[in-house]
């Protein structure tokens, strides 16, 4: 594995690949990889014939008083996986790469209709950071497609529409979301749970199954529905920033007749803002 921070040797690799006729693949990280990074990585691996990971903790998605000084960096064991899971390239450049002029963004991708719902709500210019990020890093390594998991679902579907409006020649993959045995998400967050709240955390993931099942058995009621999962949460000492069911397409609010729901979750639970999701297929 080639590990590098200079974006045009990246490119030069990336451009040579190509002239062999080899398809590039994609997945950008902000590292202290943990398997559901990893299972990115086998998905691009599968699709590709060349893998490129990055790792940058991106500053612009972070808002004022969140954890970007303490994000957990664990960059020997990143490298490790990385080389484990035969990644080709590690693009790891330093923020005077990604922003010359400092991170304050002078140009901005934004996705209005994304941006301030959800997460977007209690995480203020959270998803512009992400999409000005995302759209630079494809267009530093231009990979044929890019891989990103469905367990940060509104991202993805940031990711989607700024790569439709924007004409950008890649293909965006959704990888599956990893769990731990227990049902919850697995994220780089999850280490800043005590013992005793890792044990009450699984409660989103087993709510958002017991809504899909209801919603599959036919109830329509949603914010009876709804009402009866933020109770769950909350009677598990977690604190609901929102339990939602939406339109899969583009989280706008669901209604009967949707073909395909998402029910988006986030909730505070110690140290750690937690966020999950499922899709139900209407019956
Ligand atoms: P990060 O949180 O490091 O996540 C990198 C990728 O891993 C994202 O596509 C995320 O959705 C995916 N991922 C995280 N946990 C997962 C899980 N349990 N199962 C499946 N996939 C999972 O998301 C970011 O970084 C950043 O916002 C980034 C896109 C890199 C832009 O800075």
């Amino acid at each position: 594995m080639q590990i590098g921070s200079d974006a045009a040797a990246l490119r030069a690799q990336v451009a040579e690949w190509r002239r062999n006729g080899e398809r590039i693949g994609f997945v950008p990280t902000m590292g202290n990889l943990h398997g559901g990074h990893l299972t990115l990585i086998d998905e691009a691996r599968r699709r590709s014939d060349r893998v490129v990971a990055s790792i940058f903790v991106n500053p612009t998605q972070f808002a004022p008083g969140e954890d970007y000084q303490s994000y957990p960096r664990t960059w020997t064991a990143d490298c490790e996986a990385l080389r484990a899971h035969e990644t080709d390239w590690l693009f790891a450049p330093d923020v005077g790469t990604i922003y010359p002029d400092g991170p304050g963004l002078r140009t901005r991708v934004e996705v209005p209709e994304l941006n301030d719902i959800l997460c977007g709500a209690s995480r203020p210019g959270h998803f512009t950071g992400v999409a000005t990020v995302v759209t630079k890093l494809l267009n530093i390594v231009q990979p044929d497609l890019a891989v990103f998991g469905l367990k940060d679902y509104q991202q993805y579907r940031v990711i989607c529409r700024l790569v439709d409006d924007l004409s950008l020649p890649v293909e965006i993959v959704g990888g599956a979301v990893a769990r731990e045995s227990d049902g919850l998400a697995m994220s780089s967050r999850n280490a800043y749970l005590q013992p005793a709240e890792r044990q009450r955390a699984p409660v989103l993931y087993r709510t958002l199954c017991a809504l899909a099942d209801r919603l599959q058995a036919g109830e329509t009621d949603f914010e009876r529905l709804l009402a009866e999962g933020r109770a769950r949460i909350h009677e598990a000492g977690l604190t609901v920033d929102y339990l939602e069911i939406r339109r899969a397409e583009d989280l706008a609010p669901a209604g009967p007749h949707d073909r395909e729901w998402v029910i988006p979750v986030a909730a505070y639970l110690g140290r750690a803002r937690l966020i999950d999701n499922v899709r139900v297929t209407r019956p």
